[in-house]
């Protein structure tokens, strides 16, 4: 997209973390914003500091992903407000760090229903007019533990999806292309968020971990790459230096060595 000003934009998970740092990106582009995450709250102060910051517009819908009803109810109220959607980034996601032998097993379902299912039911929502009008950017959070294999110990269901998304959306990206419609999955690696959890202690220096930075500047060359052009995938990892170790190290020693 040549020109982002006045383009409107869905982020999902965009009150925190990850997504409200996308959410800035694209506010200063003079891209017109729908917020989405569970909590009414944090929500609405995002979009109240990126309204009066920007002076582009900024919707709050408040939206739980595992939920259709909420994901029409967004998707409809974004139409509503912009006339058109041109940019979906399908970022909401949880994590779950257990041993596979004591995860919940009502964890399961979670994972699969906002990190799988609700990035693919936003997508099939949105797509017959990005279809029609022969234009659309989806970009997609997957994760840089996708390219672990096996995968990284304690984060087998939450990455499993995540590796069956990345999937979804390689093939996605196949079917769409003829229509104009550019699919790019980012592949982040262990990002300072909320999420990131008990990886923190794991890591125990801050230092190791990326900040969001290079995550909002990848969107930027996604959004900003030639009409003809699409990156499909792009991986972020956290690289190590002289002073940092590791995150995940490498050769996945059991915890108990
Ligand atoms: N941080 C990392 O190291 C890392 C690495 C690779 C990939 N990722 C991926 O990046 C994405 C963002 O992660 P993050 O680190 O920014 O996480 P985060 O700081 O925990 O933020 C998650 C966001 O998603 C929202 N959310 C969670 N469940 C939701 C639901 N059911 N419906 C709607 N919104 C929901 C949260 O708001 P509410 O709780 O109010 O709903 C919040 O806004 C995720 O898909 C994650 O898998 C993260």
């Amino acid at each position: 997209m040549n020109n982002l000003k006045g383009k409107s934009a869905i982020i999902t998970g965009s009150s925190r973390g990850i997504g409200k740092a996308i959410a800035e990106t694209l506010a200063k582009e003079g891209i017109n914003l729908a917020l989405a995450a569970r909590s009414e709250g944090p929500l609405k102060e995002t979009a109240d500091e990126i309204r009066k910051k920007y002076k582009v517009e900024a919707l709050a819908v408040p939206t739980d992903v595992t939920k259709l009803a909420d994901l029409e109810n967004l998707y409809n109220k974004t139409i509503e407000k912009y006339g058109k959607l041109d940019i979906l980034i399908n970022n909401a996601g949880v994590s779950s760090q257990y041993p596979f032998e004591k995860q919940p097993i009502e964890d399961f379902e979670r994972l699969a229903h906002t990190n799988y299912l609700g990035y693919v039911r936003l997508i099939r929502l949105a797509i017959n007019d990005m279809i029609k009008r022969k234009s659309g950017a989806i970009i997609n959070m997957v994760s840089g533990s996708t390219l672990c294999d096996p995968l990284p110990r304690n984060f087998i269901v939450y990455s499993s999806l995540k590796v069956g998304l990345r999937a979804f959306l390689k093939g996605l990206f196949w079917e769409v292309r003829d229509h104009g419609i550019k699919i790019t999955s980012l592949l982040p690696g262990v990002t300072d968020t909320d999420l990131t959890g008990k990886l923190k202690e794991v890591t125990g220096d801050a230092s190791r971990l990326m900040t969001t930075e290079a995550i909002e500047n990848a969107i930027k060359f996604a959004l900003t790459v030639p009409q003809n052009v699409c990156p499909l995938e792009i991986a972020i990892i956290n690289q190590q230096t002289p002073w940092t170790k590791p995150v995940i190290p490498f050769k996945q020693e059991h915890p108990n060595k």
